[in-house]
């Protein structure tokens, strides 16, 4: 009997807690992240590496300042960012966020954005699917 109860409480508390990851990525989102894993030839993506991605810090070529995506966005995705001129930037961090990675087309319009200001370049399928899933890991 209380190995039944308790069979019970994991099930439930599987249930619960499965349910809850899998809402947290529209289908939006999931096909966007699927559309990176084709372009990069990978199967999966990593949050270690996103996290690296998100922190580490470039010289720009023409001002040299130091840039990162974490500059504005800050080393803490659950808290508040700012932009250079103060503007103040909701959390990154869906778990926090809820608007967050819910509409590809926002996502792709700043991963272009931010990217060409830190790296002078856009990134990769393989940085923005890295990126996404820390985000999401957090
Ligand atoms: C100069 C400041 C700044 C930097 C640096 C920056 N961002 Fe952002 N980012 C913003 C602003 C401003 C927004 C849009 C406002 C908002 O969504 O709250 C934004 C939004 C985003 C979004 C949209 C997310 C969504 O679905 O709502 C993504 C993705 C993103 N940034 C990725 C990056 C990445 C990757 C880097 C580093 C390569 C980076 N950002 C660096 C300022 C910055």
């Amino acid at each position: 009997m209380k190995s039944a109860i308790s069979l019970t409480a994991a099930l439930v508390f599987f249930t619960i807690f499965s349910g809850r990851a899998f809402s947290q990525m529209g289908p939006d989102i999931q096909a966007l992240l699927d559309s990176y894993k084709k372009s990069a030839g990978v199967s999966e993506f990593s949050a270690a590496e996103g996290k690296k991605f998100f922190n580490s810090r470039r010289v720009h070529s023409v001002n040299k300042e130091e840039r990162s995506c974490s500059a504005c966005h800050t080393v803490d995705p659950t808290k508040q960012g700012k932009t250079p001129v103060g503007k103040v930037i909701e959390p990154m961090a869906p778990s926090v966020n809820k608007e967050r990675f819910t509409d590809p087309k926002k996502v792709e319009k700043w991963f272009k954005r931010n990217c060409e200001y830190v790296l002078e370049r856009e990134c990769t399928p393989r940085e923005k699917g890295d990126f996404i899933t820390y985000m999401f890991s957090i």
